[in-house]
């Protein structure tokens, strides 16, 4: 049967996971695009999620269960602005990044055990469906890279950030996206 939007969800994941192990097995310039491109999935993933799944999960699953994630993800965000003034290539960051990845398999798998099931029980085929799209639609509209407009200079490539940035401005395209096919 067609779970909709919690195979996107699920998919997206396994795409996470993969992306922190090649993050990891990278070095110099290499793992600081490969941070980047995982930092805009993850923040794309979590703004749609949080604008489209939750305000079902909250219902489906609880409010218990569904601030459990919201506040993980917080706890994430304020990692990712721990890290974005950290040069990719020292200690620093790789243990931070290590903390990221267990935090984020950890939240996911929260998700995939406690939040998920209970959503794909509690609505049909067709919602969970017409949630997919939305879910697509909302991640279509969030920027897929954290930060256009930094300057290409020498400074502004040693540095990661700035994330908080980029998710303010994910939500935001998200919720006028939104807003205008509502
Ligand atoms: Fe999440
Ligand atoms: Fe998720």
């Amino acid at each position: 049967m067609a779970q909709g939007i919690i195979e996107a969800l699920r998919r997206d994941h396994q795409e996470v996971r993969k992306m922190f192990a090649r993050v990891e097995a990278a070095s110099g310039k290499r793992r600081r695009e490969l941070f980047q491109r995982l930092v805009a999935e993850l923040v794309r993933h979590e703004v749609a999620e949080e604008e489209i799944l939750r305000p079902v999960s909250k219902r489906d699953a609880g409010e218990a269960i569904a601030n459990a994630r919201i506040k993980e993800e917080s706890q994430a965000e304020q990692l990712l602005k721990d890290m974005e003034k950290l040069d990719p290539g020292s200690a620093e960051f790789a243990s931070k990044l290590a903390r990221l990845r267990r935090d984020v398999e950890r939240h996911a798998e929260a998700e995939e055990t406690k939040e998920f099931p209970r959503v794909a029980k509690k609505e049909t085929p067709q919602r969970l469906e017409q949630m997919g799209r939305a879910y697509q639609a909302a991640k279509r509209a969030a920027p897929t890279r954290p930060h256009p407009s930094t300057p290409n200079t020498p400074a502004a490539n040693m540095l990661v950030g700035p994330f908080a940035a980029a998710a303010d401005r994910a939500r935001d395209a998200v919720r006028d996206a939104l807003k205008s096919t509502s």
